[in-house]
C-alpha cells in the first residue's frame, strides 16, 4: 500500500472527533482548576520575551472566559514582567495535566489591569494571609546582597490601612487573550495534537504527534 493511502486509512479511522466537545472540556477543566488548588490546571508556566531572551515562571490560574477567551493571574506590578509585557505583550502559557495527560500550549496577548472596581473588590476579599505578598519593601526580583524575606514588619493580623493601601497600588492583574491553544493529548493509540485558532475563522488543524 502507497504511504498516502496508509495516510488515508489512519485518517478514516482517527478523524471522528468532536473539536467543540475537545476544547469545552478543557474550557470546564480551565474552570473547574481556578477553585481546586490540587487540580494541575490551577499553576501554568507564564513566558514573556524580555529584550530577546525568554523568560518564564510559574503564576496560579485566577480567571478564565469563556466568552472572550482569556485567562489571568494576579501579579505585583513591581515585578519585571510587567515591564516585559509592556514592551512585547506577546506571550505563552503552557499547561499540563498530568491525571488526564493533557498539555495545553497557548500563545496570546498579554494586558495588565491595575486599581479598577473588580480588582478592589477582588483586593477586599482576599485573605490577609495572601495580601502580605504585595506589601513587601522590595520589587519581586529585586538584588539583595543577603537574604531578607520581602515581607512588611507587620504580621496579618496588624494590616493597618496605610500598609493595605501599599499593597493593593502593587497588585494587579495580567490578563492573557489567547489566540489559540495547542491541545496535545498523551496516548497509546498514538498521540493526539489539534491546534485550535480563537481570532481567525481557521478551522481546528491536527498537528502530527
Ligand atoms: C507555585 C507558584 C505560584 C506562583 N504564583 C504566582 C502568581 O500567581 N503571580 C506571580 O506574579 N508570581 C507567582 N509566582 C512567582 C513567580 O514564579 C516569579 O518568581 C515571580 O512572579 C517573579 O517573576 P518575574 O521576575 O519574572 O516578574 C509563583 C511561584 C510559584 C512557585
Amino acid at each position: 500500500m502507497s504511504v498516502q493511502n496508509v495516510k488515508k486509512n489512519i485518517n478514516q479511522r482517527h478523524n471522528q472527533v468532536d473539536f467543540n466537545k475537545i476544547l469545552d472540556t478543557e474550557f470546564e477543566e480551565l474552570n473547574k482548576a481556578i477553585k481546586v488548588a490540587k487540580h494541575d490546571y490551577h499553576t501554568f508556566t507564564f513566558a514573556t520575551i524580555d529584550s530577546n531572551t525568554p523568560q518564564q515562571r510559574t503564576v496560579v490560574l485566577r480567571s478564565f472566559e469563556k466568552r472572550k477567551n482569556e485567562i489571568a493571574f494576579h501579579s505585583d506590578l513591581r515585578s519585571p514582567k510587567l515591564n516585559q509585557i509592556q514592551l512585547n505583550c506577546n506571550v505563552s502559557a503552557l499547561f499540563y495535566d498530568k491525571v488526564r495527560k493533557v498539555q495545553l500550549r497557548i500563545i496570546g496577548k498579554a494586558v495588565t489591569t491595575k486599581n479598577d472596581g473588580e480588582l478592589k473588590k477582588i483586593w477586599c476579599l482576599m485573605k490577609p494571609d495572601s495580601k502580605l505578598c504585595y506589601m513587601g519593601p522590595f520589587s519581586p526580583s529585586e538584588k539583595l546582597d543577603y537574604f531578607q524575606p520581602n515581607l512588611p514588619i507587620h504580621d496579618a493580623d496588624n494590616i493597618n490601612v496605610e500598609s493595605n493601601e501599599f499593597g493593593f497600588r502593587n497588585f494587579c492583574r495580567i490578563t492573557i487573550k489567547m489566540k489559540s491553544i495547542e491541545w496535545l493529548k498523551l496516548s497509546y493509540e498514538g498521540h493526539k495534537r489539534i491546534l485550535f485558532h480563537f481570532t481567525t475563522k481557521a478551522q481546528p488543524q491536527w498537528l502530527a504527534t
